[in-house]
């Protein structure tokens, strides 16, 4: 099964797209610079970048552009099968908890990447978002 351990090499292309996406991310007032990069089920591979706003809650944070963007190529919830988030910063960048809710729309069970120019370390989507409220909590038949 792909994508179990942080060491996988087939990280390195995810990696890669979300490095080079960082560097475009639109972030004039924090500074802070997120490149993400999802593959999706036919292998193909989407990257994003966070992009600020001077009305500050208009920002758009990686994970979700990327998603977006991927919605607009086709992509079905279901069909996200890993996704990379990498940050310059010293410490780790996890989701935000938006992110974590917009991710969990598309994928009950997904493998999260979380990369610096040192570290790595491997999460999943059931973890940084247990008990996610979703669709079938209000779709459901009663
Ligand atoms: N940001 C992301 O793009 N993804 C995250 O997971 C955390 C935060 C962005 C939003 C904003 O542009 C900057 O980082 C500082 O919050």
């Amino acid at each position: 099964m792909p994508y179990t351990t942080p060491e996988d090499p087939r990280w390195d292309a995810l990696l890669e797209a979300a490095w080079r996406a960082r560097d475009n991310a639109y972030a004039p007032y924090s500074h802070f610079q997120v490149g993400a990069a999802l593959l999706m089920k036919d292998g193909s591979i989407q990257a994003g970048c966070n992009v600020e706003n001077a009305s500050f809650g208009g920002t758009i944070c990686a994970e979700r552009n990327t998603i977006c963007a991927a919605t607009a190529r086709g992509m079905h919830p279901g069909e996200l099968m890993a996704l990379v988030i990498v940050t310059e910063a010293e410490t780790l960048t996890a989701p935000c908890g938006l992110c974590r809710q917009v991710i969990a729309e598309f994928a009950e069970e997904l493998p999260i990447l979380l990369a610096n120019r040192r570290e790595r370390s491997l999460h999943h989507i059931s973890q940084l978002l247990p008990n996610a409220f979703t669709g079938r909590d209000f779709l459901d038949p009663a």
